[in-house]
Parts: C-alpha cells; sequence; structure tokens
C-alpha cells in the first residue's frame, strides 16, 4: 500500500512515556504530522503478561491503522519486546520499534564491544534487546538489568532525588562490574533520568537513548520510502488516551518538553 506523504505518523505507547519518543520526532521531523495513543487507563504494561499486551496491542494498532498513518512506531519497549510480530502481521504500513533502533545505536556507540541495557522487568525477561543486538553484530556482550522503580519514580518527578540516586547506584552495580562501554536507556521513561544515570555511571560509559535513535531512523525511512513530507506548514498533533489521570497534563509536558494539547479521551 503506498500512503500519501502527508498522512500522520502514528506512535504509541502504554502510557505518556513514548511523549519521549514524540519528542525526539518533533526536533528531528519538524514537517510531519503525528498521531498519538497512550493507554492511560491501563499503564503499566512492563509488568504484565504477553497475553495480555498483545491484546492490548493489537487495539492499539486497529486504532491507528483505521486513522491512515503512513508508519507506525512502537515506541514502548515493553510492547516491542513482547508483541513487535503481533503489529507487523496486521500492518500494511512499515513498522519501527524502538528496540531495534536502541539495538543499532549501541552497536554503532560501543567500543569494547560491551553493552548494557536496562528496562521493565517484561522488556529485560523476554531478552529482546540481546536478540536485537545479536542479529546485527554476534560479538557484542550484553549484560541486562530490571530496573522496575524507575517508571513510579519518574512518574512522581523525582528526577534529581537521592532516593532515584540510591535506586540508580543499586540496580547498576552488576552491570559496572562488567566493564561495559555502552548503557541502552531501554524504557520510555528513561530518558528523563539521563542527567542523573550518567552521574551514577561516570562519564566514560555512553547512554544511548532509544528516542533518539528512533528519530533517526524514522527519518531515514521516510527518506528512502519517499513518504516525508514535503509541506512546510506548521504539523499536526493529535495524542489520544484512554484515561486522563491524575496530574496527567503535567507529567505528560515533562515527558514532551512542551504543552500538551489536542488530547482526545478515547472510550472502548
Ligand atoms: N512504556 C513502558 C516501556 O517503555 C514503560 C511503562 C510501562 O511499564 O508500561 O517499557
Amino acid at each position: 500500500m503506498q500512503s500519501n506523504p502527508d498522512n500522520p505518523i502514528g506512535v504509541f505507547d502504554s502510557g505518556v512515556g513514548g511523549l519521549t519518543v514524540v519528542r525526539s520526532l518533533m526536533e528531528r521531523l519538524p514537517f510531519e504530522n503525528i498521531i498519538y495513543f497512550g493507554d492511560t487507563a491501563r499503564v503499566p504494561y512492563g509488568v504484565k503478561s504477553v497475553e495480555t499486551i498483545s491484546h492490548f496491542t493489537t487495539q492499539i494498532t486497529e486504532f491507528l491503522l483505521q486513522r491512515q498513518v503512513k508508519l507506525l512506531i512502537i515506541a514502548c519497549n515493553t510492547m516491542a519486546a513482547v508483541a513487535s510480530q503481533v503489529v507487523r502481521d496486521l500492518s500494511p504500513v512499515p513498522v519501527l520499534d524502538v528496540i531495534d533502533a536502541g539495538a543499532l545505536g549501541a552497536i554503532a556507540t560501543t567500543q569494547r564491544k560491551y553493552v548494557g541495557v536496562i528496562g521493565t522487568p517484561t522488556t529485560i525477561n523476554s531478552n529482546a534487546y540481546t536478540r536485537a543486538i545479536h542479529q546485527h553484530a554476534a560479538d557484542v556482550r550484553v549484560f541486562s538489568q530490571a530496573c522496575p522503580l524507575f517508571v513510579p519514580l519518574v512518574e512522581e518527578g523525582w528526577l534529581d532525588h537521592q532516593v532515584t540516586r540510591l535506586t540508580a547506584q543499586e540496580y547498576l552495580k552488576p552491570l559496572l562490574a562488567q566493564q561495559i562501554d555502552t548503557m541502552v536507556l531501554g524504557c520510555t521513561h528513561y530518558p528523563l533520568l539521563k542527567p542523573l544515570l550518567q552521574e551514577v555511571t561516570g562519564t566514560h560509559i555512553r547512554l544511548v537513548d532509544s528516542a533518539e535513535s528512533m528519530a533517526e531512523q524514522a527519518a531515514a525511512l521516510l527518506e528512502s520510502m519517499n513518504l516525508a513530507n514535503p509541506q512546510r506548514s506548521a504539523p499536526e498533533y493529535h495524542f489520544h488516551v484512554t484515561d486522563v489521570p491524575l496530574r496527567f497534563q503535567t507529567i505528560g509536558e515533562r515527558f514532551l518538553g512542551r504543552t500538551l494539547y489536542n488530547v482526545h479521551v478515547v472510550k472502548w
């Protein structure tokens, strides 16, 4: 199916965390229309079963495909880890996911070929990052660590807080013992912890933000498929969520880095 270059890019996540990916896309591709879906009623996904995540992912994919997106971006690492095939099977348009983007970013960054990956328990247990890295570079050693407390700490806004620092020191201890030189932030929420994590790892370890890698990959794909929007007018952004929870606006704007407007509540 050949899409129209004016059509929006569809980006989705389990909640508002995927707005870190939207933020990178807005910066890298300032003329692209974007339609975002965040399942705020059912977040977090990171501790749910593969069956449940696959079922939710199907619903979201169908919702976005009905809105004529030209490209689908799985911004949620957890969905990318266990349900990306579900999306690819349903989608007539190209699909990109943050795990592949993060894996390629890690391979391009590591010198010693020792890479650490942090993410939610579901992402880490799935081994998806290790598989994605090994698919492109079998000689890279990958060390993973689930960091389940990071998501609530970020939502609480404790981005530069002693509790978060101590938590990070504890979680990262095993990775730092492995002499890694690169660490992938394998969760939508972690880019907001970048300064604190960099402080804990030291500057000799390079942090790979999968949101940034994704924006680069999306730009290259649109270019190669002649799908980049040629219009130079201000693009349209629409945000669909399944609930407007307490402090939604504040948290959402923290992830997006700008005012969040055009928010639509989806009732299924
Ligand atoms: N979006 C999820 C991820 O990137 C984090 C939040 C959740 O657990 O749903 O893994």
